[in-house]
Order: structure tokens, then sequence, then C-alpha cells
């Protein structure tokens, strides 16, 4: 059951997720405490809450009447003493395990046998935290984000003395607060910040690998993948000091796992001090005369008339449908039984990317004039749609492919023959850590996929995203990943692999 309104909260620590997190509290209807050891820190913090219900106010979200009761239960407080009545407390101070155990050591003996003790933390340990206490089991993580009254998702994190009840009364009140609520347990990054590693990871690689510049990745993400923003442009917004550092504790944290080995190209931009958008400079160029780069875009080339579909393009299928819509002929034969069909188009083939790379397809395959495809969100509506070549397609081929999209209105990108291309091997990764972070009981699949949504803005949850692509194809995109670098880092969730011989779903 959530905390009845009547419970007063106290948030210690009045900076940007401090004031975040009273802000909603008080919205919700509790008398909030908001203690800082900065008095300026504390009047910022309040100043903040009022200028953002004021917004709420311009906007008619919140009524006049409603924001003065919200500011009236807001109490500043300079002595820890003054808010013992509070039935929980909630810390967002500095990122630091020692200081941390320090305050809850204090508020242990100040607070009541029955106040629940939470932790803002985004990277240290619950049950570390929990260690010095008396009574570990009314400590939890309670995980808001930037900014917490915009952000809706909440994780609930265990340590290992958590107490159940503790966690269910978090997850109810966080509910109540309007927020997502998910359970985790306390283990690096917990899921959010674990599960979003391949998303930088993924294109930091295809960086690496000289297959595509920033602004083509970044496009064929949000244009192909509808992802709010690439990870290019979302590194550079968060600051590559921030998430880098996020990238190397998760990497230590899990003793160098090479799943999650941060990338030469990020730790330079910080050595350089290309921090992103707040320097000025980070993978892109900042200030009011840079024009941003754009994203490679295939030139205007002449369509065919006619295709032929031989078998099943899979979740590409509704291609077929848009080139008809724009006039091309499309013949319809059958295909090889249990193999990827293809899209004859003049010369060329073009076949869904499989996590193969093209030149490798057409030395097993024996094929000429190959084309790949990269994975769409919807093919339906896609803008762009991000190809590679393979090394020995002919360039009428390539034209003729290029050409009939263009056709059917769609915007065409190139990128090497890289495997996976870029959207695809990044949601099978995505999908493989959410299937990982399933298998180790850190969060149910449901949870992952909703704290993915809701922590990140991904448009679809990676599990649900993996069941609509299908778990086998997922799991042939990370094995052939895998035996393409022969690298740990690529190897597939023993829950994939599970779902993908069985047949399953993570959903049904
Ligand atoms: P911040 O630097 O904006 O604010 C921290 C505040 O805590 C400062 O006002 C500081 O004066 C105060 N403070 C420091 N030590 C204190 C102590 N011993 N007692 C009382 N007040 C103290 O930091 P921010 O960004 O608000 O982060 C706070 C916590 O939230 C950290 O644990 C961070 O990891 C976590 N977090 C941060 C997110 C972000 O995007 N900034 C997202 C989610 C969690």
């Amino acid at each position: 059951m959530a905390l009845d309104k009547n419970v007063k909260v106290l948030v210690i620590g009045a900076g940007a997720m401090g004031a975040g997190i009273a802000h909603v509290a008080a919205l919700a209807g509790h008398p909030v405490y908001l203690y800082d050891t900065r008095t300026e820190a504390i009047d910022k913090g309040l100043g903040g809450i009022a200028q953002d219900l004021d917004f709420l106010v311009s906007k008619g979200k919140l009524d006049s009447a409603a924001r003065e009761a919200t500011m009236a239960r807001l109490t500043a407080v300079t002595d820890l003493d003054a808010a013992s009545d509070a039935g929980l407390a909630i810390e967002a101070i500095v990122e630091n395990l020692d200081i941390k155990q320090k305050l809850f050591l204090q508020l242990e003996s100040l607070l009541g046998d029955e106040a629940i003790l939470a932790s803002n933390t985004s990277s240290l340990s619950i049950t570390a935290m929990g260690a010095v206490l008396a009574r570990p089991e009314r400590l939890a993580g309670l995980h808001f984000f930037n900014p917490a009254p915009r952000m809706k998702l909440v994780e609930i994190v265990s340590g290992l003395a958590t107490d159940r009840a503790v966690a269910n009364t978090l997850y109810a009140t966080a509910k109540a607060w309007g927020k997502v609520a998910v359970h985790a347990k306390s283990t690096p990054g917990f899921i959010v910040n674990r599960v979003a590693r391949p998303f930088y990871a993924e294109a930091l690689r295809v960086l690496n690998e000289c297959a595509a510049e920033p602004a083509t990745i970044d496009a064929a993400m949000r244009e192909c993948c509808g992802f709010p923003m690439g990870p290019f442009e979302l590194m550079d917004l968060i600051g590559h000091d921030v998430n880098y550092a996020v990238t190397r504790s998760v990497f230590d944290a899990y003793f160098g796992d090479k799943r999650f080995t941060p990338s030469l190209i990020q730790q330079d931009l910080v050595l350089a001090g290309r921090l992103g958008r707040k320097s000025g400079r980070g993978f892109y160029a900042y200030g009011a005369d840079v024009a941003k780069p754009v994203a490679r875009t295939e030139a205007p080339a002449t369509a065919e008339r006619s295709v032929t579909a031989v078998g099943s393009l899979g979740v590409a299928e509704p291609l077929l449908a848009k080139l008809e819509a724009a006039g091309v002929a499309v013949t319809r034969k059958a295909g090889p039984a249990d193999a990827a069909g293809w899209l004859e188009i003049g010369r060329g083939r073009l076949m869904l990317s499989d996590g193969r790379t093209a030149a490798r397809r057409t030395a097993e395959e024996g094929l000429s004039n190959l084309v790949l495809l990269d994975l769409c969100l919807d093919y339906a509506t896609t803008p762009r749609v991000v190809l590679s070549r393979a090394d020995h397609c002919g360039l009428g081929a390539w034209h003729a492919v290029v050409g009939t999209l263009q056709q059917a209105g769609l915007t065409v990108s190139r990128i090497d023959d890289v495997a996976g291309l870029i959207g695809l091997r990044t949601v099978a990764m995505l999908a493989n850590e959410g299937a990982d972070a399933v298998l180790q009981g850190i969060g149910s699949a449901a949870d992952i996929d909703l704290a993915m949504r809701f922590g990140t803005n991904y448009p679809k949850g990676p599990l649900s995203w993996a069941d609509q692509i299908g778990v086998r194809f997922v799991a042939r995109v990370l094995h052939n990943l895998r035996e393409h670098y022969g690298e740990e880092r690529y190897r597939v969730s023993p829950l994939i692999l599970r779902k993908s011989h069985n047949g399953d779903s993570f959903h049904e």
C-alpha cells in the first residue's frame, strides 16, 4: 500500500534531483521537508520548484490553488533534527558511498522505527549502503530520472537486506505519485543504466570501424528505429564525462565483463575536454554559426518499374505494399523453405540483414549484387532506410535498389558493410542485455520494457521488440555478430537461446 498523504517526506540534497523529488512528493500531497548543507541550494531548489509549478499553471495543467497548496507543503530545513517526524527520507546528495552511509546512520537514529530510508543513487550499491545500518531492511533505492517531475520512471531498488514490504510500499507510493514504478535488484546500473549501454556502445563500435559518421548513425536510430535522439547527439547532451563515467563504472562493477567495454573514442573526447553541448564541442560542434552535419543520403537514382519478391522479407514485408502504392509492380514468388527471402530489383538483390556482413553472405550463399537492409521500427511508415552494399555489388544493381526505394518515398542512407548494420545490431544487443537482466533476476521482462520506455523514452521495450522481430531471429543475429567478431561481448544470453529453442517469446 502507498504511504498515506499525511506521511511527511524528508528530501536531503536540494540539487537537480532533490528539488525535483521534493516537487513530485509535494505535488502528490505530502508535507515535504527539504534539507541541504548549503542554504543557497535550498533557496535555489525551492525557487526552481516555484518556477516549474508556474509553468504548469501557465499551460493549464495545474490551477493556482493547487500551486499555492503545493508550495505551502514545502518546508526548508537547515537542521535535520527539525524533520525527525518524517516517515520517508529520500537522499539525493553527492554520489559518494561513505558520505551517504554517514547520512543514513544519522537518519537511522533520528527518525522513528517505521520510517523508510531511500537513496536516489544511480550507481552505488544499496546493499553496501545498508551494510552499516542496524536495520538495513528499511533501506531501498528510489531511483528517479532527470528531470524528476517530467521523467515517469522510478526504479525501486532492493539491496540484499531490503524488506520486500518496504520495496512494495515504495512501489505503490511512486505509482500514487503518478510515476511508472519498476522493481530492480541492486546490481551495477540497476535496469536502465545497464540495459541502455549497447545503445551507445554499438554506435561507437560502428563509428570505430569507420562504417558511418555520427550524423548518419543518429538519423538512422531516430528516423528508422524511432528513438527520440540518436546515440551521438544524446551522448553530447548528457556530457561525455558523465556518460563515459557511467560506462566505466558498470564495466568495472561487472569485473571487466567485455560486454560493457568502454570506447576509446569516447575516452579521447573526455581527455580532450570535448564534453558535448556543455563545452561547445563533442561529436558535434555547437554555437550560433555552426551548422550541424547532415546524414549521408544517396543522390536520386532511377527506379525499376517492377520487382520480384522471392519468399518473405520477414519484418520488412510492409515495404512491398509501399512499393506497390508508389506504382512499382511487385511479383511474388515462393522462396526457399526456412531461409530468408529477398527482393530482386533490377540486377540487385535486397535482403534484410541477419547480422552477417554482405561480403560473408555473398561468399557463403554464392550471391551476387547483394544489398542489405537495416532494421526499422515500422517499415510501413519509416521515412528513411539504411542499406549496406557488398563489395562486389555492381553500381548498376546498387542504383536500381536505391532508385526503387526512393520511388517509394524513402530517403536512403548507405553505411559500409558492417555486421548487423546499425539499428539491427543495437536492438539485438539491447534485447540481449535485457534478457540477461531477466535471467539474473534483476527485473521482470515487463519491468525491463517499462523501464526502458519510461526511463529512456525508447519507442518500444527491447524485449517486446525482440518478440516483434522474433526471438529466433534475434538469436541468429547475435550468433552471427559473435562469430563475426569472435568477441565475448556478443555472447548470446542463455535466456534468448532458451526462448529461441522453445519458440517462446518474452511476453505472451
Ligand atoms: P547536485 O550536485 O545537483 O545536488 C546535490 C546536492 O546535495 C547539493 O545541493 C549539495 O549541496 C547537497 N549535499 C551534498 N552533500 C550533502 C550532505 N552530506 N548533506 C546534505 N546535502 C548535501 O546532484 P544531483 O544531480 O541532484 O544528484 C544527486 C544524487 O542523485 C546523486 O546520488 C546522483 O547520483 C543521483 N542521480 C542523479 C541524476 C542526474 O541526472 N543528475 C539522475 C539520477 C540520480
